[in-house]
């Protein structure tokens, strides 16, 4: 037998020793340039590097940052965030480098959240895209963008797995898988760092908010969570992990409670899980004056909760600068280590040499950039092709989409004219008056094709107080002072001079994101009266949903014969949806949350457990079940379902093989057509189901997924490798592992119109 093993292997061979060389020897550079740094300073210079303060261009608390310019000089601030103006970076750059005793640089931060001033949808919708190539994408733009402004670090991103709408930030993560979640988060920290922390074009990535925020109780705001472990660690603890594996260089701690200990305060998820067992190396940032809140938590006076911040493993204190001014006194009095404070200055001082700002602090003030590379027709071009693929046609009877590019069209309803209302939540930097509207959009796009007409129709809200709160940050929509009897007729009389309605209603961007939980997730009730009344006219209606959760549609999806939810979609939503209304683009977006049918089912999720009364397939009630007397238990829409306007039809599914062992896999394949007379894009989704486990397993997970085109009449057969890490999970034990016995798999466009077999592990 010929042992010479081939050439290119040993190049290959050669070129990871030389890379995991090159790794190490950078990191041995880094370490002792701190270890350096650190024997040079001073008590107090180490205690200033652990502050981070606001340069209060967005701010979410009501404390901010006061005496900024005299607090760098004397060497009290380690970084800003929300400060993006690149003039004030330079300065403040300036201040820090030329005024303190050893010229330590500033790391500058901000809430990029879903691009910077080119906006891409809303982080739930952008999941909905199911494109990992397409979401790295849209987070290498958005460290483009920022980093031309003098940014550094972004703190995203957000991916708290969340199974409950109405918790507002459940528009700013992936929605409720752990698997998709996770491979979002990886694909986001790897668009925001690239390959290299030093090129002057990447930024910090910052996995927030650990942990488990978005299973906050009854979804309100900064709510307690109390959890098991398993649970934690199959369901809601995968896409943290995941973004850490993937390389990211820092983790805010989240608000919330977990277990009686907050996460700011928690050594047990700080230390012991995110640093000894994911063996995270870099550097941990509170949420905002979230140490201070721990006071407010029960857990004493801003000293104490300091000590026990910084000792759990916050290392840097976001605005409420309880380090700066308690360390001090708590070391003198035992309650902190000398240990506890080199450990957290050292990671913040790595975090800037990883950037390169010790090489050259003004490194990303390179005005020059920002006048190409922002808001480049490049980039919105891109944020045109991205929204579209995010939205998620919810019904579309009689293939009343795509409509025809001629003829008038009554675009009525309150977000049909609001281009501030497009970016969506989150959007701290979006040039608000550059974002065209749906009516702008429309015209810009369909020119004199089509003739639009245009009414408002309705408020968003009836309450007018509900409307302030709902339309913050500069995302106003003017209240029509009419009685609402008028404004309906006036939307009426403009549909009844049109051969279509396109009815733009839903939420505000202010509806969802932080403190902006709701217990109704109807439509508020003032559009849907305008909607009845539209569906009144007997003209065919589109319904355009803007929405940032799922909200609960039952009587739309009764009544509306098309429904396209468009989320928010960044810069280019409005031609985005124009380009899918009038079908110059195939929606193929999926959802990534369960949409229930009324609030009264929430949690509803299609992961879950199977009880040991399920309700029999297809029944609604039955006496002694797990079920509602009032509604059934089955989702509205369930986790992974969009239409197209195309049809696709999945054989069924063929595996390789009946049994695998241990070391082994086997392939579980579809064929799927697209039997409809347009090209479309299908997610073909692979879900798998233990059926005995030493624990109870739920009644399917998702454990693959690709994302296929099909051109009219094509056949492509798809596969998928199932293998004993499809199978592994956390036991009672929190033992990681696969257990052998028989497994269900289930292929299909969604979570529930699957296909399946059997085949069995040993
Ligand atoms: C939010 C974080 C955000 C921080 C800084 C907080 O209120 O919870 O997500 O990164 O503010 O703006």
């Amino acid at each position: 037998m010929n042992k010479k093993i081939p050439p290119f292997i040993v190049l290959l061979l050669f070129a990871v020793v030389y890379a995991n060389a090159q790794t190490s020897t950078r990191q041995g550079q880094m370490h002792a340039f701190v270890d350096g740094l650190l024997k040079k300073m001073t008590l107090d210079e180490k205690i200033g590097q652990l502050n981070l303060l606001t340069g209060g261009e967005a701010t979410t608390g009501s404390v901010v940052s006061t005496d900024m310019e005299a607090k760098i000089k004397n060497g009290q601030v380690g970084g800003i965030f929300s400060m993006s103006t690149p003039g004030r970076i330079r300065k403040a750059q300036e201040l820090a480098v030329n005024h303190t005793r050893l010229k330590i640089p500033l790391i500058f931060g901000m809430d990029v959240i879903h691009g910077y001033k080119t906006m891409f949808p809303i982080p739930l919708g952008l999941s909905c895209t199911w494109d990992m190539g397409l979401i790295e994408q849209t987070a290498r733009v958005a460290a483009i963008e920022a980093s031309a402004d003098g940014l550094n670090w972004t703190f995203s991103p957000m991916v708290d797995i969340s199974r409950d709408p109405r918790w507002g930030r459940i528009s700013e993560g992936s929605g409720e898988d752990p698997y998709l979640g996770s491979q979002i988060a990886a694909s986001m920290v790897k668009g925001y760092q690239g390959n290299d922390l030093g090129q002057n074009n990447t930024i910090l990535a910052c996995i927030k908010h650990f942990a488990l925020y978005g299973a906050v109780e009854a979804g309100r705001e900064y709510n307690t969570t109390d959890m098991s472990l398993p649970r934690m660690y199959n369901e809601y603890f995968p896409p943290y992990k995941a973004g850490i594996d993937a390389g990211a260089a820092t983790v805010m701690a989240s608000f919330n409670d977990i277990n009686g200990m907050p996460a700011t305060a928690n050594k047990w998820l700080l230390d012991d899980v995110l640093r000894k067992q994911w063996g995270f190396k870099g550097m941990v940032v509170t949420d905002y004056t979230a140490i201070n809140e721990l006071t407010a938590h029960g857990l004493g006076d801003l000293q104490e909760v300091s000590a026990l911040a910084i000792k759990a493993g916050a290392d840097m204190d976001m605005v409420g600068e309880g380090y700066l001014t308690t360390l001090k006194n708590s070391l003198t009095e035992g309650k902190v280590s000398q240990v506890d404070i080199d450990r957290a200055c050292r990671l913040i001082l790595e975090a800037k040499y990883k950037l390169g700002l010790f090489d050259d602090p003004f490194r990303y003030c390179d005005e020059n950039r920002a006048k190409t590379e922002i808001l480049s027709q490049e980039h919105l071009a891109f944020a045109r092709q991205v929204a579209g693929q995010s939205f998620v046609l919810l019904k579309n009877e009689n293939h009343l989409l795509p409509l025809k590019k001629s003829g008038t069209v009554a675009l009525i309803g309150p977000l049909s004219n609001t281009g501030s209302n497009m970016p969506g939540t989150w959007s701290v930097s979006a040039e608000l008056d550059k974002t065209p509207s749906l009516l702008e959009g429309m015209q810009e796009v369909l020119g004199k094709q089509v003739k639009i007409l245009h009414a408002m129709g309705a408020n968003l809200l009836e309450d007018s107080t509900y409307q302030t709160r709902a339309t913050m940050f500069g995302r106003t929509i003017p209240r029509d002072t009419r009685p609402e009897a008028d404004m309906i007729a006036e939307a009426v009389a403009t549909a009844n001079q049109s051969d279509v309605v396109v009815a733009a209603l839903g939420e505000s961007s202010e509806m969802t994101g932080e403190s902006s939980s709701r217990t109704n997730l109807d439509i508020p009730a003032v559009q849907r009266r305008l909607l009845e009344a539209l569906l009144n006219t007997g003209k065919p209606v589109v319904l355009v949903l803007f929405a940032g959760r799922p909200l609960t549609l039952k009587w739309e999806n009764d009544h509306v014969p098309a429904i396209l939810n468009a989320w928010f979609g960044g810069s280019q939503a409005a031609q985005a949806i124009t380009d899918v209304l009038f079908g110059a683009v195939n929606p193929s977006g999926k959802l990534t949350a369960t949409f229930p049918q009324n609030v009264g089912q929430i949690p509803l999720y299609y992961s879950h457990k199977n009880t040991g009364r399920p309700l029999e397939e297809g029944k609604w009630f039955q006496k002694f079940k797990s079920n509602y007397l009032d509604v059934d238990n089955d989702p509205l829409y369930p986790f992974g379902f969009g239409l197209s306007y195309t049809q696709f039809e999945y054989s069924s599914v063929e595996l390789s093989a009946p049994v695998f062992n241990r070391g082994g896999y086997l392939s579980a394949s579809v064929t799927v057509r697209n039997t409809g007379e347009v090209a479309g894009k299908e997610v073909v989704q692979l879900y798998i189901q233990d059926l005995v486990g030493s624990t109870t397993r739920p009644v399917k997970e998702l454990k693959g997924f690709q994302k296929i085109s099909l051109a009219p009449g094509e056949s492509k057969k798809v596969t998928f490798r199932i293998s004993e890490a499809d199978l592994k999970f956390y036991n009672a034990q929190l033992t990681y592992a696969a257990e052998p016995g028989d497994f269900k798999v289930f292929i299909g466009g969604n979570s529930r119109d699957v296909k399946e077999a059997g085949f069995s592990f040993k």
